[in-house]
């Protein structure tokens, strides 16, 4: 799905090199300078490499939607940090922020599958799954189908072996989460499902503490709010090599020292006597 946005961007962009190509012809000179080469689209990752890649574009002349890092391919910085964004949606323990201003990146986009879950698969209609193939309880079971699909799933690294699918994903309508009552929950607000069992972090999250935010600085300002699976793959939360949480990233080069400037060893020592 993604890739195939990709080809049509590039082609898009062949497509508009050809056009440069014949006006080169009528007036040579001026579209010498401007007849750049068609380049290869740079896609970049926000926070989960593989899951959550960003195309680099210019949103006006010069001045691209994200700059990433040449080190490790992270974007670094935002031209619009609410590009791509919508509303959050209701969300309890925010209900006093100004509307409009909790903005998140959906997820439902990313996810190449999820298009089909409630569709072509578990629709109670097919005819493998008439009437629908509902397991009888929440109980681990090998799916070779979903772990050829989603290969995380072959083991799945959450909760050290107490949670299974279905204490996460609906039962009956597969392509939404699913809180304590059962009712459904939006792939785009993956808060609304973590929290259910990881409450201190979802209070951490409202509060700041824990994720990740841009946007305006005020404390009530207009804000990008980064999700839980921006940052967490829900099917491997023990990845790495410390058996928790994260691969670790590569870190960033230390940036220029201003000119003049020798080295940074004055930072090393306490501006404030103490
Ligand atoms: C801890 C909760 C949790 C558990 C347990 C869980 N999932 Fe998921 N699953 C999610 C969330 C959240 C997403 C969306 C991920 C994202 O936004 O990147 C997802 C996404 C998916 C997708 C869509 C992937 C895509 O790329 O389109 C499939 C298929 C899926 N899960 C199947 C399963 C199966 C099968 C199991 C059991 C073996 C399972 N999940 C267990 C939370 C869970
Ligand atoms: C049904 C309950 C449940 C849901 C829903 C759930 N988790 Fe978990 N999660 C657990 C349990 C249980 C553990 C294991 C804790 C342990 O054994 O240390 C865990 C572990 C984790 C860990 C690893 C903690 C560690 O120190 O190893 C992370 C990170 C995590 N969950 C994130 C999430 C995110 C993000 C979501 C939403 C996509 C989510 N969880 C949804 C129950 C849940
Ligand atoms: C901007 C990225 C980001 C976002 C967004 C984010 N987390 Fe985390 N989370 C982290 C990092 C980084 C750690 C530390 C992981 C480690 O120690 O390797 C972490 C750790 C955790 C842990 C394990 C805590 C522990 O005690 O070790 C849980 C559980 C968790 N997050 C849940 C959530 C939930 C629930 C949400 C959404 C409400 C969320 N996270 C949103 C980056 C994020």
């Amino acid at each position: 799905m993604k890739k195939i946005a990709i080809y049509t961007l590039a082609l898009a962009l062949c497509g508009g090199a050809l056009y440069t190509a014949v006006a080169m012809e009528k007036a040579k000179d001026e579209a010498a300078q401007a007849a750049a080469e068609p380049k290869e689209p740079v896609v970049c990752f926000e926070s989960r490499k593989g899951a959550t890649e960003v195309t680099q574009r210019d949103i006006k002349p010069g001045w691209p939607n994200v700059k990433c890092s040449p080190t490790t391919g992270a974007a670094l910085w935002y031209g619009d940090p609410f590009d791509g964004t919508v509303p959050m949606g209701k969300m309890p323990g925010l209900e006093n922020l100004p509307e409009g201003h909790a903005l998140v990146k959906p997820r439902s986009e990313k996810l190449a599958i999820l298009p089909m879950c409630g569709t072509a698969c578990h629709n109670g209609v097919g005819p493998s799954f008439s009437p629908p193939t509902l397991p009888k309880d929440k109980k681990p079971t090998a799916i070779p189908t979903m772990e050829s699909l989603v290969p995380d799933l072959k083991d799945l690294q959450h909760g050290r072996g107490r949670i299974w699918c279905l204490d996460c994903h609906h039962t009956t309508k597969r392509d939404k989460l699913v809180d304590h009552f059962g009712d459904p929950i939006s792939f785009d607000q993956p808060q609304l499902l973590c929290g259910k069992c990881h409450g201190d972090k979802l209070r951490d999250w409202r509060d700041g503490i824990h994720g990740k935010r841009i946007g305006e600085f005020a404390s009530n300002g207009k804000k990008r709010w980064f999700t839980c699976t921006e940052c967490h793959n829900p099917h491997n939360v023990q990845d790495g090599e410390r058996n928790r949480g994260f691969v670790q990233l590569q870190p960033e080069p230390p940036p220029q020292l201003p000119n003049g400037m020798k080295d940074a060893s004055h930072e090393l020592v306490h501006p404030v006597a103490h």
